[in-house]
């Protein structure tokens, strides 16, 4: 960073504006009460983390050093990423790897001033491995219940179904677990998007809606726009995961406005995943302006190089976005979650004060 005097003299105004205009959003966005609804916690592994765990049970990663691992974060697309994700969560065996995993995410989402987060997990890619759901689950909640205690974060757990994997599974996945139902907040879809689209799971998405679950899924991150009419006609989830190619259809962004779908936008996997070519491409601002009900995420923070906080300063950055802009994100955050409305009411309360400070 450039001393301010260093600045000085002809366009030296402009310069101390914008340098300003950084720091200030930066701990404008540091204090933000906020909410994540979309981060995967199998994609939350840091590579320290990955190689303790491999460690302590006893499985060799054909990486040599966490610097090798992180060589290899470089994505053409979703199914690269996709590719060394299945490989990396294979260090997870012990309900002791779920909690510090799960716990490990909480800290830096309470760091990131998230007063609540709901977040997925993929049971069907722990089950293949040998893993009992139980011990999965087990690990997670104690963990989540453990942050609750000590750091006063809310969470909530999606179950997510592989795409890549049959409708059949799916539901038969469901019938398996059908007493921990209840645990759940949403229902959620995953994985290779392209080829396998949402219709595939509406037996499924049914029979969770039937008991009490919400439903999300996610769709137009890769997949064309029929595949986010298909997530609100046939699987009828309240909310979409990305939804980025939803603007090449003005018909359907007319329903997402209409109806006030919540889309979770997450700004740095969809560089990462070359999904856009620069930040500054973004479709973001061009949502926001439009009416949409967005919110940002970080998707898979450890892989794509940043927590909520980063997401939010990367789109501040490249789109400039208003102070305004970025508290009505985070009043987005809060309304779109799966909580009861007198808790989002207190959540709104803390963001108006905070907002009103800053006026
Ligand atoms: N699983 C983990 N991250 C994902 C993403 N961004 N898209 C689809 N499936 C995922
Ligand atoms: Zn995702």
């Amino acid at each position: 960073m450039y001393p301010l005097s260093a600045l000085a003299g002809r366009g030296g105004l402009l310069v101390n504006a914008i340098v300003f205009r950084g720091w200030c959003l930066k701990d404008f966005i540091q204090g933000l009460p906020k909410a994540e609804l979309h981060i995967h916690l199998e994609g939350s592994m840091q590579p320290e983390l990955m190689f303790r765990l491999a460690e302590r049970n006893s499985i060799a990663l054909r990486f040599s050093s966490v610097e090798a691992l992180e060589d290899a974060y470089h994505f053409n697309n979703l199914q690269e990423f996709l590719d060394l994700y299945y490989e990396g969560m294979q260090v997870l065996i012990t309900e002791e790897d779920f909690f510090d995993l799960t716990w490990d995410y909480l800290q830096r989402a309470h760091a990131d001033r998230v007063l609540h987060t709901e977040m997925f997990f993929d049971p069907q890619a722990h089950l293949e491995r040998g893993v009992a759901f139980e011990t999965v689950i087990n690990g997670i909640f104690s963990a989540m219940e453990a942050a609750r205690c000590e750091l006063g974060i809310s969470s909530l757990l999606i179950l997510s179904f592989l795409r890549h994997l049959s409708g059949a599974e799916a539901l038969s996945l469901l019938k398996q677990v059908d007493e921990h139902l209840p645990l759940f907040a949403a229902v959620g879809l995953d994985s290779s998007e392209k080829g396998n689209p949402p219709e595939k799971f509406e037996a499924a998405f049914e029979y969770a809606r039937s008991k009490g679950l919400k439903a999300v899924a996610h769709a137009g991150e890769e997949g064309p726009p029929e595949y986010v009419w298909g997530a609100l006609n046939a699987l009828k989830v309240d909310r979409i995961d990305h939804g980025n190619r939803s603007l090449e259809d003005p018909s359907l962004i007319k329903v997402l406005i209409e109806q006030q779908i919540p889309l979770t936008i997450c700004p740095l996997s969809n560089l990462r995943l070359a999904v856009v070519d620069d930040m500054s491409d973004h479709p973001l601002r061009r949502m926001l302006e439009l009416g949409l009900k967005v919110t940002i995420n970080s998707d898979d923070p450890a892989y794509f190089g940043g927590y909520l906080n980063d997401n939010y300063r990367a789109v501040e950055q490249a789109l400039s976005l208003s102070v305004e802009q970025l508290g009505l994100i985070a009043r987005n955050s809060f309304e779109s979650a799966f909580v009861k409305n007198d808790v989002k009411q207190e959540w709104l309360s803390a963001l108006d004060s905070y907002m009103c400070s800053y006026q």
